[in-house]
């Protein structure tokens, strides 16, 4: 195996991503000029990270723009395998679909995958999990999400309602879909390969809470397209819409390629780190800077391979005239790494500790979020 064949499964993204062959290997489509059009039509202006083509990959959007114009609204569908704190990675398909949920006025379905992360992590407990749950609800709140149209769906708390729809869904995918589609061997355990049927219930629980089918949108990065064939396939057979999917690419780490990743804590910042550490971390940071200043002035760096410019490119520069100047600063070798990081760390830092405010302050709300109570499907005893 060469050292950078891509692999891109919801538990593993390794080597250099190449976008455009994850297109063609997925089956999805690239986000063309004229569905960001109507996308801008709708919200009244494009999100950052669709102008920087952040997202940069659906299936079916145009339907679903199409249907929401002929009157039909879409539900939303993201998650979290909660294994533990929240990274800034995560915050990347979250931040956008609050965006879609205010200019769309979407409810949205979140589902906290609290089953997997215990069935896939040999030391993870169920009470782990479920503390995991909590805690990264919080930082779900914390980015302002409207109670009213968000519901947050813990699997192992709402195990009835999800295992009675997820039923449905299993009966209709084989062992050798799950085995093609997940890689899943003889060993893995029984349970991880079950769990894709509960993954796919969120997409569909608008459609049986309102009795008639609803369009759902999932905006998530693209590790996750995996679920969402099979999910899609699945739809076709139990007579519900598939679900359209909007797919980012990989906030990366903060260390030499790969995305950001909660298995290499020192390339990763936390939304529950200290700023100390946060310093440190981005000090630390892999740029595209020289090995001596005298080069670097002679040669620019280069912002494309640089951890801190992409820090900067999908999240923290919101101007888009900002982080152009800074591209061509750092290439034409006006500005240094040093004073790079630390106008992320001036962005980073504040934000965080804002954050972490909200995150706490969150601790009172966490009931209004839940579904727990929410969507108990009741199974009566006559047909
Ligand atoms: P999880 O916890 O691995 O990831 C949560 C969300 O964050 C995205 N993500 C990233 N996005 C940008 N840059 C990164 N470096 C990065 N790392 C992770 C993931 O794509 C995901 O959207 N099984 C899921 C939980 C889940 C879910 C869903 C996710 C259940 N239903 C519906 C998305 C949509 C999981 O373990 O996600």
């Amino acid at each position: 195996m060469g050292i950078e064949e891509m692999i891109v499964t919801p538990w593993e993204v390794v080597g250099k991503i190449d976008y455009k062959k994850l297109i063609e290997k997925f089956g999805t489509k690239p986000l063309s000029g004229k569905l960001l059009k109507k996308i801008e039509k709708h919200a009244g202006k494009l999100h950052m990270q669709l102008r920087r083509g952040v997202f940069f990959s659906h299936r079916d959007l145009d339907w679903l723009l199409d249907k929401y114009e002929n009157g039909e609204k879409f539900a939303l569908y993201t998650g979290r395998g909660p294994s533990g704190p929240v990274h800034l990675g995560h915050l990347i398909p979250w931040v956008f679909t609050k965006y879609l949920q205010d200019s769309f006025d979407a409810k949205l379905y979140f589902q906290m995958t609290d089953d997997e992360k215990y069935l896939i992590t040999p030391k993870m407990t169920s009470k782990m999990a479920l503390n995991h749950t909590y805690d990264n609800l919080l930082d779900l709140i914390a980015l302002g999400f409207d109670p009213k149209k968000t519901l947050v769906i813990s699997d192992m708390r709402c195990a009835r309602t999800m295992y009675n729809i997820a039923l449905n869904v299993a009966k209709h995918v084989t062992l050798s879909t799950a085995k093609a589609v997940f890689g899943f061997t003889d060993n893995s355990n029984i349970g991880i390969v079950f769990f894709p049927s509960i993954q796919a219930v969120p997409a569909f629980l608008p459609s049986i809470l309102e009795g008639k089918n609803v369009p759902c949108l999932i905006p998530a990065a693209i590790d996750q397209d995996p679920y969402w064939r099979v999910t899609r396939d699945a739809a076709h057979k139990l007579g519900f819409y598939k679900p359209a999917q909007i797919h980012s690419k990989f906030m990366p780490g903060l260390g030499k390629g790969g995305k950001m990743s909660a298995s290499i804590p020192e390339t990763c910042i936390f939304t529950i780190d200290e700023p100390e550490i946060v310093e440190k971390k981005i000090k630390n940071a892999f740029t595209g800077g020289r090995a001596t200043v005298k080069e670097q002035r002679r040669l620019g760096g280069n912002p494309n391979i640089c951890s801190v410019h992409q820090y900067l490119y999908y999240m923290f520069e919101k101007d888009d005239d900002k982080i152009k100047e800074l591209h061509n600063l750092c290439e034409t070798g006006k500005m240094l790494c040093g004073e790079c990081k630390q106008i992320l760390l001036d962005k980073v830092q504040p934000f965080l500790k804002e954050h972490q405010k909200k995150r706490e302050k969150a601790k009172d709300k966490v009931d209004e979020f839940l579904a727990d109570n929410k969507i108990n499907i009741k199974l009566p005893w006559k047909g």
